[in-house]
């Protein structure tokens, strides 16, 4: 039996394929003897599938849903824990591990796609202590562990728990020693997840045939947690969803094929405290159904887990609709920060798509210190890299393709933003060869510099009858995309000190720009399909000869008063809309836009209701009902993208252009839209950096904070020239012009 390296306990598994038809929880047992007092004590631990280790009676770590989800056909992760309190001196102790089905072989995605990487999961842990004298002992996973099955009946990330409390845990054979897979296995790099919030119920309505509708208020993710008294056999069913029907039934249809449904069947003993283990749901509302009496707030609790990464910073100001759009992208970006950057927790999906990821990577690091999460989806990104050097479009890899312009292109974006956002080059440097590789590939496939692109595009834009048919032609975003991703390469070559590398990325740039400004960019500042999408990419990345670069922002600006100052964008223009207008001079535009309270908009879904982004600006208007179910999500962050907006100019919190880390910050608010003030705070690598303004009239009080070892430079409107400042407390007043 081939073992894994670096490891001396074995895989185990099932005792036989054949021996499990419902796919529940496997459980396994190993009682071991204890001598002496133990002085230090851990527990290794790797799993394909999910595991929960239990010694001696209680849980080892506050995490769920561990490991989490690699990309199993490379790689899992393992996790160590430190468990000498756990220990018993001088008698028998238990080590429980139970282990579910969870990314590894539950069918991910679509039915049509139905992927799954392996039939049965596996568990691999070595548990090792020192007693009083020094001596080591060990205990691994071999053919000599329990294993049965027990109440846990069913087990799926999309379809929910069944559990039930009737059963004890039977075991009944031994475990099975696997061959080893062919597997590297890496610690953990991002922060477990972890049960990070409660809720109580803010209202529940009853629904007749013994059913109520409890509403948590906020859609999060996670599951509920259920109290309650009831007669042994009692079965009782939790049903979830983001949305209710206009009946005030549960709205479950955009869930697609999840069926997102928990069940519980009560032992009868006293008060029942249960909740599940094994899954995960998107929900607002729950449907409970068999309860002997109505339900009270205490009988179910929400139980909100995201991974356990630290707060990073807080935007607020004087317009209400604007902070709830903002709680709108935080509530968001939790719910899909399970382990790895998902563009929603609740439907058939869940996926790491990497369009997603790299378009709200700068709003989530200026939310939550979320480049842990990142650096291990980037391991996810060069798992799934393709032999001839293309990135994935979703990581980790299970479907469709790779190489697709502004997905699998986020290799090199998402790197680019972690370093430039807080200063870790370790994701550089670890990413750097495989950023190469699919530069080369775009450059192999594509000589003229024109990059065709046949997939998503400017996904879901205002105008596309078909999410992926949007006006904007697909290579011109192709080229855009890659010139913009060679031209972060080149910086990054440089920040490593990869001088030929630099040299060579910044003559291909400067091809790149070439061919687009030739292909797309008519003499007069037009740009080919004159769309709000093809003006952005240009002027945002640069594409645009000078000469003809006043003329395509004053396009840029007809197409948006063509729609009434509405903006036409998808998923890949509408994150460059305001700071695009920012940047050149028009934040009054973009405050135009941004407070747009009809549709398209981010206001209008706010406007109906919205406590998370939505996927569609009208994936529910209170006119036409729900929008096209195929595609329907209402935790979606993307286009939660705006968040870096609020942060570097309302509330005026950024770095300038060659700092990295927010060692040089820009502090450079642009007060308008009739707010009249804004708070934003964000922890750098140097310590918390605050901005605070507020405007009477013509005046402007501002009040900055700048960390120690930073510099700033301040530029108000109505200021001269900017003023370049050191770190440490700055009060200015200025009049605006
Ligand atoms: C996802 C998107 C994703 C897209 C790819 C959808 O199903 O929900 O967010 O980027 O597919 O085009």
């Amino acid at each position: 039996m081939t073992k894994q390296p670096g490891w001396r306990a074995h895989w185990i598994g099932l005792p036989s394929r054949s021996s499990r038809d419902a796919r529940g929880a496997l459980y396994f047992r190993k009682r071991f003897m204890v001598r002496g007092a133990p002085a230090s004590g851990k527990l290794r631990i790797a799993a394909c599938g999910l595991f929960e280790a239990i010694l001696n009676g209680r849980k080892v770590g506050q995490d769920h849903l561990t490991p989490g989800w690699p990309d199993y056909r490379r790689r899992t992760y393992s996790m160590t824990y430190d468990i000498a309190e756990m220990l018993f001196a001088g008698q028998e102790n238990v080590l429980g591990v139970t282990l579910y089905e969870g990314w590894y072989s539950t069918y991910l995605s679509e039915p049509k796609f139905h992927i799954r990487y392996g039939d049965d999961p596996m568990l691999l842990a070595e548990l090792s202590w020192t007693d009083h004298r020094g001596k080591p002992a060990f205990v691994g996973t071999d053919s000599q562990w329990e294993v049965g099955d027990g109440p846990i009946t069913s087990a799926s990330l999309y379809h929910g728990e069944s559990y039930d409390s009737r059963l004890a845990v039977d075991y009944h054979s031994t475990a099975r020693t696997l061959q080893s897979p062919k597997l590297e296995i890496s610690e953990k790099i991002c922060p477990p997840v972890r049960v990070r919030e409660e809720i109580q119920p803010k209202a529940i309505t009853a629904a007749g045939n013994s059913r109520w509708i409890c509403d948590f208020g906020e859609n999060v993710a996670g599951w509920v947690r259920l109290q309650v008294r009831a007669k042994r056999g009692t079965p009782i069913t939790l049903r979830f969803g983001e949305m209710l029907e206009s009946d005030g039934s549960l709205y479950t249809a955009n869930l697609r094929s999840a069926r997102a449904t928990d069940s519980y069947i009560c032992s009868g003993k006293g008060t029942e405290v249960w909740e599940p283990k094994t899954t995960f749901h998107g929900f607002r509302y729950v449907e409970v159904t068999g309860l002997p009496e109505s339900p009270t707030p205490a009988t179910i609790t929400a139980v909100v887990v995201y991974s356990d990464l630290p707060e990073a910073g807080t935007f607020e100001c004087s317009d209400p609709l604007l902070n709830q759009l903002q709680r709108c992208i935080v509530r968001s970006q939790k719910g899909n920060f399970i382990d790895l950057p998902t563009d929603c927790p609740q439907r058939d999906e869940r996926l790491g798509w990497a369009g997603d990821a790299q378009i709200f990577c700068k709003t989530a690091l200026y939310n939550q210190q979320a480049a842990p999460l990142f650096r291990q989806w980037m391991q996810a990104m060069r798992d799934g890299q393709r032999k001839d050097g293309a990135f994935p479009d979703i990581a980790p890899h299970i479907i469709l393709d790779h190489g697709s312009a502004g997905w699998s292109d986020a290799g090199v974006i998402v790197p680019w933003t972690v370093w430039r956002m807080t200063g870790n080059r370790e994701i550089l440097e670890e990413n750097f060869a495989a950023m190469m590789r699919h530069v080369r590939w775009i450059a192999k496939a594509n000589p003229s510099g024109i990059r065709a692109d046949r997939m998503f595009g400017d996904w879901l834009a205002v105008d596309a009858k078909y999410p992926q048919h949007a006006p904007t032609p697909k290579d011109l975003i192709g080229t855009a995309y890659y010139a913009r991703i060679v031209q972060q390469l080149a910086q990054i070559a440089s920040a490593l000190d990869r001088r030929d590398e630099a040299r060579r990325l910044l003559i291909l740039v400067k091809e790149i720009r070439r061919a687009f400004a030739k292909e797309y960019v008519t003499t007069t500042g037009r740009v080919v399909g004159d769309t709000q999408t093809g003006y952005l990419l240009a002027l945002a990345f640069d594409l645009v000869p000078r000469a003809v670069r006043p003329a395509a922002i004053s396009h840029l600006i007809r197409t948006i008063e063509e729609r009434d100052w509405h903006l036409s964008t998808g998923f890949l223009g509408t994150p460059l809309l305001c700071p695009v207008l920012a940047s050149v001079g028009r934040a009054d535009i973009a405050w135009k836009v941004v407070l747009q309270k009809t549709y398209p908009g981010w206001l209008y879904p706010v406007l109906n209701g919205a406590t998370t982004m939505w996927e569609r600006w009208d994936s529910w208007t209170k006119e036409r009902g729900f929008g096209d179910v195929g595609m329907n999500s209402f935790n979606h962050y993307a286009y939660g993208a705006i968040g870096e907006f609020l942060y570097a100019t309302v509330g005026g919190l950024d770095q300038t252009d060659d700092s990295i880390g927010f060692s040089r910050l820009r502090i450079a608010p642009k007060p308008g839209g009739g707010v009249t003030w804004a708070r934003t705070t964000h922890q750098t690598p140097h310590g918390q950096a605050e901005v605070e303004w507020s405007a009477k009239g013509k005046r402007l009080d501002v009040k900055v904070n700048l960390p120690p070892r930073t510099t700033g430079v301040l530029d108000f409107p109505g200021m001269r020239r900017p003023l370049r400042v050191r770190s440490g407390i700055h009060e200015l007043r200025v009049r605006q012009t």
